[in-house]
């Protein structure tokens, strides 16, 4: 049974679980943030469309022996997870140059990156999350060296799986956020959301954009734009 809350988050809500102290309830909200926070607003059936699309790839990835915190989607903006202590550290991983690496280091959006390039930020809204490195992730955070080799491992594997995935119902992964947690063991899962949230999609055959760009770019349709992206997986994985 759900339990009380017990954080509240830009995008989601958490709950405890009566009974089942290991495990957790991510319920999705309507919210939009980008720009950390600076631009807001709510979309009608946004949670339903995160919750359903985050747990059919972490499903994919289970099948692909990827584990992660997911147990199963509880309802249409409810899913279960592993309780973890989420690591304050997004772990970004780009194949294609887009967002604020452009602006940055001044490299041409779609320029390819082979290999893909991973960077850290450290989760920290008063700092607007900055980028940081390896010994910066050691001294802010819990994690050990060999721990943050497991992260990036896990990282680029998730992009292997992911971007084939997406290959196969037309979109091209351009870059998206990861984030892990800490089990009751100790041991490093991932965890939190993979959703156009937190990805860029583009359309193989068009280019055009399919994720929260549209969003902080006002360049189309939210609910729309997660609605495809939800039927294309949805008919791939029944073609299955
Ligand atoms: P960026 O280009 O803004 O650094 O974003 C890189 C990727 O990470 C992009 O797919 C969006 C995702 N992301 C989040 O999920 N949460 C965040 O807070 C930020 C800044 C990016
Ligand atoms: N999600 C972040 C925020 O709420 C940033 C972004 O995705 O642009 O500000």
């Amino acid at each position: 049974m759900k339990g009380s809350l017990l954080y509240e988050g830009k995008a989601k809500k958490v709950y405890a679980i009566t009974d089942q102290p290991e495990r957790l309830i991510l319920s999705y909200k309507n919210d939009a943030t980008a720009f950390n926070g600076k631009k807001k607003d709510q979309f009608e059936g946004k949670g339903r469309l995160n919750n359903l699309i985050t747990s059919k790839l972490f499903d994919y990835l289970h099948q692909q022996q990827l584990p992660s915190h997911f147990i199963e989607a509880l309802n249409d903006t409810e899913q279960v997870v592993q309780k973890t202590t989420i690591i304050p550290l997004e772990v970004v991983v780009r194949n294609v140059a887009a967002g604020s690496i452009t602006r940055r280091l001044g490299i041409e959006e779609k320029t390819r990156f082979t290999p893909p390039i991973i960077e850290l930020f450290y989760k920290e809204d008063e700092l607007d999350d900055p980028l940081i490195n390896d010994v910066h992730a050691y001294h802010l955070t819990d994690i050990s060296e060999k721990e943050l080799s497991f992260i990036k491992e896990q990282a680029l594997l998730v992009n292997e799986h992911l971007i084939q995935l997406f290959k196969d119902v037309g979109l091209e992964l351009v870059d998206f956020k990861l984030e892990f947690g800490r089990l009751k063991d100790g041991s490093i899962v991932l965890a939190d959301e993979i959703s156009p949230d937190t990805c860029r999609l583009w359309d193989l055959e068009t280019g055009k954009k399919m994720d929260k760009d549209v969003f902080r770019e006002n360049i189309g349709d939210l609910v729309e734009t997660y609605e495809a992206i939800l039927q294309r997986l949805e008919e791939y994985t029944c073609a299955k």
